[in-house]
């Protein structure tokens, strides 16, 4: 069980499960266009175990029973994407019926129960069609994301409490871009470049058009690691600045301040598209909130043999996840101090945090002390409004595929069988103050 009480933290501060569109609904038919993620996982040696979000937990059949979840578990918000090719199947053009009439339901589902919807927009399932035209390396995707915001908005405006715009945009860009391990699995400087800046003019061409349609209560979630140097020598010290300003810098820089950091800006300028600087109005347009995706952090290593970004990057002797993936909650209190401290008054919300975890145990010590973490930056001033668990249900976990389990409910992908996992019971013994009854 939590050591903590929902009183402790405060009113208004909400609770709720994360998951997206891609690694849950399945449904690929109704007139759902193809996405990145469909034709990579379906390519040798991408994914785990060749395993595909073609049927995934089947959300899109399934999800009165995961909305019953949410409500029973005592969770006051689910954080959901829409899926751009399930509304917009060749990312431009018409828009397909049947699938905004399943975020009509199952947005209604949610208000019908109480939860409140916590909308994002693009959590990585881009329409292949604008990947054939390049994707996010192209300026013109900007526009095409610009315009699904503004049918998402003017749609679903009133139903949705907040609307963030991009999930992780440091995944968008450099995990897919430049290290390869996401869709659409490139290797290029290049490449990588143009995508860190159009995923943020897209965002910012985005809440323009949201505002527009009087949509209200928008942000942006970006994934924060601490980056912490391999040893004491000044190399490493160096390295693990560069990759804090790679990782973190950016994203909270660019949307906060319309600002790079400069270290990163040297190294990538050629890179960048032409004129870049005239684009930093539109991406710090001004928002209502931030959320922070907080997992772990990395040790970097300073090794000139690297080109471009000069480190190598390592996981340290902490409790690791089965990923690997170190627990460090107290980053998560240094992280939420930094951005209300360096970036933003705005209220923050923790928009993921979780742990992949065969032993559930570890997964309720994992939440225990992350909810503390936040407390402790909550007495210090921080204004942190909600908190959203990754997840609800076992799900595709992207290169990862299905062996790797962050949920409190246990799929069976045979059966599609939900099992709440003791740390299901431990949320709704802290949200509801009383033991649930197990099912
Ligand atoms: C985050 C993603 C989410 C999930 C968790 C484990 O980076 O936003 O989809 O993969 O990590």
């Amino acid at each position: 069980m939590f050591s903590l009480k929902r009183e402790d933290f405060g009113p208004g501060f909400d609770f709720g499960v994360a998951m997206a569109a891609h690694q849950i609904e399945g449904g690929q038919t109704d007139g759902r266009g193809s996405s990145i993620w469909d034709s990579f996982a379906a390519t040798p040696r991408n994914t785990r175990n060749a395993d595909t979000g073609k049927v995934a937990c089947d959300h899109y059949n399934r999800w009165p029973e995961d909305l019953d979840l949410i409500r029973d578990g005592g969770f006051d918000g689910y954080r959901f994407s829409f899926s751009w090719p399930r509304v917009i199947p060749e990312g431009t053009g018409p828009s397909n019926p049947k699938g905004l009439d399943f975020y009509d339901r199952l947005i209604d589902g949610m208000l019908e129960r109480g939860i409140k919807p916590y909308a994002t927009l693009y959590h990585w399932d881009l329409p292949s069609s604008l990947q054939d035209r390049g994707g996010w390396m192209n300026r013109d995707t900007t526009a095409a994301f610009a315009d699904y915001a503004a049918l998402i908005g003017h749609r679903f405006k009133d139903r949705l409490e907040t609307i963030a715009t991009v999930n992780e945009p440091w995944c968008v860009a450099f995990l897919s871009h430049f290290l390869g391990i996401h869709a659409p699995g490139y290797r290029d400087v290049r490449a990588a470049s143009r995508a860190m800046h159009h995923i943020l003019l897209a965002h910012g061409r985005a809440i323009d058009a949201l505002r527009a349609e009087g949509a209200k209560n928008l942000g942006i979630v970006v994934n924060l690691e601490k980056a912490e140097p391999y040893s004491s020598s000044p190399e490493d010290q160096e390295a693990a600045e560069l990759g804090d300003a790679l990782f973190n810098q950016w994203y909270l820089g660019g949307v906060c301040k319309g600002e790079y950091p400069q270290s990163i800006v040297d190294i990538i300028e050629d890179h960048l598209p032409r004129d870049w600087q005239a684009d930093m109005d539109v991406i710090s347009r001004p928002l209502d909130w931030i959320g922070v995706n907080y997992y772990t952090r990395s040790l970097y290593k300073f090794d000139a043999s690297v080109p471009v970004f000069p480190f190598t990057q390592h996981r340290g002797d902490l409790e690791k996840n089965d990923l690997g993936w170190e627990t460090v909650p107290e980053a998560l209190t240094e992280f939420l101090l930094r951005v209300s401290n360096d970036y933003t008054n705005l209220p923050l919300y923790v928009t993921e945090n979780g742990m992949s975890e065969s032993n559930d145990a570890k997964r309720i010590d994992y939440f225990d002390r992350h909810l503390r973490a936040i407390l402790d930056a909550k007495d210090k001033g921080v204004d942190v409004r909600g908190y959203f668990a990754w997840s609800l249900l076992d799900n595709f976990e992207w290169a990862e595929g299905f062996s790797s389990r962050f949920g409190i409910v246990e799929m069976d992908y045979a059966s599609q069988k939900r099992t709440p996992k003791p740390s299901y019971f431990a949320f709704s013994k802290m949200l509801l103050g009383r033991a649930l009854e197990v099912r």
